[in-house]
């Protein structure tokens, strides 16, 4: 899809979004918006509920209050029917933390991806399918060997292709990352965030980005938010939200990047000029 332009409909609609976990509220009053076609990074330290908004989006977890629109429809609701639930696959998928819990340990993950296109491209004839897999796991570099060979007998970081693969059959509008290219060496992070830009640009495709890691956010996310305590804190373009943050929890956060030879202006000067 060629650039949508600057003012292009909401594709998610967050407002009022709580979740309490017994008498922890997980997640606290929490709204926000994601331009088609744009990316959003959700940052914050562990245990300040991203993972929890992103299972609410993914339905996956029901909120104790707020509203959630996804496509300009409510998944505030749990879904009942099979074909809404496909529908509701069609539009936005996530990618976990643990791979291990999405792959069955029993099955090839090359099946394991035909059976998904099955399901979402039934129209598809076999042979199709069987390209359509091909390109898929080239896409994510995985070979045939690969495809042939069970979820044990995978790396994490070829596991977690597989789940990014799995992610894009259903050719989703929106794709949530959660800490998705943690387990990924820097190169094959690299080689990911490509593909994810191309992507974006090809298909127009949204995306969610959980991480900690704030090089893949400048690389990948134009506007950011920053959770603290189940709450948002702070939120703007990226560039804005970690070059000067207001909030001192994100000031604390950029300062505190793990990582050796971060030059913030050097990326910043890399992500505006994108
Ligand atoms: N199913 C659950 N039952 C009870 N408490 C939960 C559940 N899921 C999450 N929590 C709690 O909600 C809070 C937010 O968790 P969440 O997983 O959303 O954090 P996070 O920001 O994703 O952290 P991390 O960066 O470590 O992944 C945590 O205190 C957690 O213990
Ligand atoms: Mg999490």
């Amino acid at each position: 899809m060629p650039d949508a332009g600057p003012k292009s409909e909401p594709i998610v609609e967050v407002a009022g979004l709580r979740k309490v976990f017994g008498e922890h509220v997980a997640v606290d009053d929490v709204s926000f918006t994601v331009e088609a076609g744009s990316s959003l990074a959700i940052v914050g330290e562990s245990g300040s509920g991203k993972t929890t908004v992103a299972r609410m989006l993914s339905g996956l977890e029901r909120p104790t209050a707020g509203t959630i629109r996804v496509c300009g429809r409510d998944r505030s609701r749990p879904v009942r029917r099979a074909a809404e639930r496909r529908r509701r696959a069609r539009e936005l998928q996530i990618v976990f933390q643990d791979p291990y819990t999405s792959l069955d340990p029993r099955e090839e993950v090359g099946d394991g991806l035909l059976e998904l296109l099955a399901l979402h491209q039934s129209e598809r004839p076999r042979e199709w399918r069987q390209e359509r897999l091909m390109e898929m796991a080239e896409l994510v570099g995985l070979d045939e060997r690969h495809l042939r060979s069970r979820p044990g007998e995978l790396s994490g970081g070829q596991r977690q292709r597989i789940t990014i693969a799995r992610a894009l059959v259903s050719e989703p509008r929106i794709v949530i990352l959660d800490e998705s290219l943690a387990s990924l060496d820097v190169s094959l992070q690299a080689q990911i965030l490509n593909l994810l830009g191309d992507i974006r640009e090809e298909t127009g495709i949204t995306y969610i980005l959980i991480s900690h890691d704030l090089a893949v956010v400048l690389q990948l996310a134009t506007e950011t938010l920053v959770m603290k305590d189940g709450r948002i804190v702070e939120s703007g373009r990226t560039v804005d939200v970690l070059h000067s943050p207001e909030h001192p929890y994100t000031k604390l956060l950029c300062d505190s990047v793990p990582r050796r030879g971060w030059k913030p202006e050097r990326a910043l000067q890399g992500a505006e000029s994108n």
